[in-house]
């Protein structure tokens, strides 16, 4: 149980900056688009008992979405406030829109050329723009640990390399994917399942470990992903929109001496794009 302690919230940059003057060294930050569940949860306890204060932001960032998915995204600031409170945050920043960017906001950041190399390609301007909001809070919060979770592999490995290449003074702490009991990884999209959907869902974590013990007992990557998508073709309400076996650590193609392992899935349930991984170390 952590103690909630003391707890604020900041609506606006300036007051933000003023907290980090005091705070930012000694803080565990995790950045959210909020309609917190068990995930975020879980980042922001493990942020509060390593640091000796955790700031949470909530904002949903238009320069991740298309028009129609940033309007439709859930928002409920009261019932998330509750939420970080209790799991031990002591400041939530939850900037507006126009406070993050003002008119005239024009700088962005460029994507490393390792990321051409993986899929899934065509979203090239929602990594772009989740790395300029993460920067951009970064700057704000000054904190000396962010956590991210390793739910998102694609966005963890250009947050690190922007990090590391941008020389921002910040340690990266990567955290387990919370899953409901039958497996299926929390996220604010499983809200927007059907029963039936829900239902369905669990097969995406099925088929990943599925793929990970064909691995494990000597199969080739395409045999692992042949018996992933079969088995996601076997669910009526499921399509397969990507399966993929990456080194765990570049997220490159494995090679021949590749020994952390990600297999990485987005799978079409009901229309929602689900996506889950798992990661693990072949002998
Ligand atoms: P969001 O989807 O709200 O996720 C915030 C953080 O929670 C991310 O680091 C994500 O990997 C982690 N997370 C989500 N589901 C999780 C689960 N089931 N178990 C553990 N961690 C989980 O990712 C974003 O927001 C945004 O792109 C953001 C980084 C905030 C930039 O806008």
């Amino acid at each position: 149980m952590v103690k909630p302690g003391k707890f604020s919230v900041i609506r606006t940059v300036p007051a933000m900056r003023r907290w980090a003057e005091k705070n930012g060294g000694i803080c565990g930050f995790v950045p959210t688009l909020g309609a917190l569940h068990d995930g975020h949860v879980s980042l922001i306890k493990k942020a509060r008992s390593e640091n000796r204060v955790a700031a949470v932001s909530i904002f949903v960032n238009p320069l991740q979405f298309r028009k129609k998915q940033y309007l439709a995204y859930p928002r409920n600031l009261e019932v998330d406030l509750e939420i970080a409170r209790k799991a031990g945050a002591n400041v939530v920043f939850a900037p507006s829109a126009e406070e993050m960017y003002p008119a005239g906001f024009e700088t962005g950041v460029t994507l490393p050329q390792f990321f051409q190399r993986l899929k899934p390609q065509g979203l090239e301007w929602h990594y772009k723009g989740v790395l300029v909001v993460v920067l951009k809070l970064l700057q704000l919060v000054r904190p000396s640990k962010v956590y991210f979770g390793l739910k998102d592999p694609h966005q963890l490995v250009l947050i690190e390399r922007m990090v590391a290449d941008l020389n921002i003074p910040v340690t990266v702490r990567k955290c387990p994917t919370v899953r409901e009991r039958d497996g299926l990884a929390r996220s604010s999209r499983n809200a927007l399942l059907t029963p039936d959907e829900r239902k369905a869902a669990p097969v995406i974590f099925r088929a990943l470990s599925h793929g990970k013990r064909e691995m494990e007992s000597g199969a080739s990557c395409a045999q692992a992903m042949a018996g992933m998508r079969e088995m996601i073709s076997a669910q009526p309400l499921a399509s397969v929109e990507l399966v993929e076996i990456a080194d765990a650590l570049t997220l490159a193609p494995p090679g021949n001496r590749t020994r952390d392992v990600l297999i990485f899935a987005a799978v079409r349930i009901g229309g929602k794009r689900l996506a889950d991984n798992v990661r693990f170390r072949l002998k």
